[in-house]
């Protein structure tokens, strides 16, 4: 079978479609022949090299593949078959096939589209969880950074579930603005110096929650936001930078993680509940998807060139 692989760390043209041995699904994992896979913004990261996360080379791509499952491994799970249309998060993803824990997989009805179900084993689940962790009052505040994003924008349309009076939702060009005001939030430019005041004259106490996975000084800049006995939700740090908070400098503010790995591990029931959550969002039509590319799994270049570019709105696909 053909998978992206790279040899190197650089630029998306390190990143090389090569012939691999199809994988065997270990115990409790399941083979699936991969109909679309979809991108998550961290293996730009990985692919470039010298962040914290470095895996060792030969590197493979994270993402969620759909497709149906051609192949049991020992010990799957009961209701787990051949033939079912799922979605699932793996390590080496952009390939023809995939193997995933069937765990955790999103059962995917057969007419939807492929590129937006991709969306219900990872990005949905951890949207609604990072949401869930904000602990977002009936009439409160919340700020998500980069709500334009693969994760962004499905937390930005989710956050109205918890009938906040302000949705507040950063993005860095004018495109990703319109697209967050046409989500139900009001934009704020994060390329603005000034980006938290324009926050704080929207929500002049301070915000109840802030969903962050940008790091840096955005992470401080928005723990500064945060209101008394607010929460501020760390889910990743795309820009290598990783918080690091002093203790006291919290006063009232909550500091919480999330790591969809880490709620699987500890909540795996729970975990499960998330994925038929948003799925029956998805299908109910409350929650909306948005492929912003396709592309062939041979132009995964492609992909990562956008990704450098931060110009997704939504999320990017490939197709094998
Ligand atoms: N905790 C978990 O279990 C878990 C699982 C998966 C992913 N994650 C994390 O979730 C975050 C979002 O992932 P995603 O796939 O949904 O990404 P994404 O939002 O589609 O893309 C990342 C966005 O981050 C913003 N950004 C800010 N500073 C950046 C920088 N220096 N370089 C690149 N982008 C920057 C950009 O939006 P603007 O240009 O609009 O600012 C960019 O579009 C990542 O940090 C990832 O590691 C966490």
């Amino acid at each position: 079978m053909r998978a992206v692989r790279f040899h190197r760390h650089g630029g998306p043209e390190v990143l090389q479609l090569e012939e691999v041995a199809v994988p065997e699904p270990a115990a409790g994992q399941v083979l699936i022949e991969a109909e679309a896979i979809g991108a998550n913004a961290i293996d730009a990261v990985l692919r470039r090299g010298g962040s914290p996360w470095d895996r060792p080379l030969p590197g493979t791509l994270t993402g969620d593949v759909v497709g149906r499952i051609v192949k049991l491994g020992p010990d799957t799970p009961p209701g787990v078959a051949v033939g079912q249309r799922v979605s699932a998060l793996t390590v080496d993803a952009f390939a023809d096939y995939a193997v995933a824990d069937a765990a955790f997989l999103a059962s995917i009805p057969d007419d939807a589209d492929a590129g937006e179900a991709s969306m219900m084993s990872l990005t949905a689940p951890l949207a609604l969880r990072v949401l869930e962790s904000g602990h977002i009052p009936a009439g409160g505040t919340v700020l998500i950074q980069s709500a334009a994003g693969t994760i962004g924008h499905l937390a930005t349309q989710l956050a109205r579930f918890y009938d906040p009076k302000t949705i507040i939702g950063t993005a860095s060009s004018p495109q990703k603005l319109d697209f967050v005001r046409e989500l139900g939030a009001e934009p704020v430019d994060i390329s603005d110096p000034d980006w938290a005041a324009k926050v704080r004259a929207l929500a002049p106490d301070g915000v109840d929650a802030v969903l962050d996975a940008v790091g840096g000084t955005v992470f401080e800049q928005g723990l500064e936001l945060v209101k008394p006995l607010g929460r501020m939700v760390s889910y990743g740090a795309i820009t290598t930078e990783v918080p690091a908070v002093p203790v006291l400098g919290l006063q009232l503010r909550i500091l919480t993680g999330v790591s969809l790995y880490g709620w699987q591990q500890a909540r795996p029931d729970e975990a499960r509940a998330d994925i038929a959550e948003v799925i029956r969002r998805w299908q109910t039509g409350e929650l909306r998807p948005v492929v912003h590319a396709t592309y062939p799994l041979t132009e995964v270049a492609r992909i990562h060139e956008t990704l450098d570019a931060r110009a997704n709105l939504g999320r990017l696909i490939a197709i094998p």
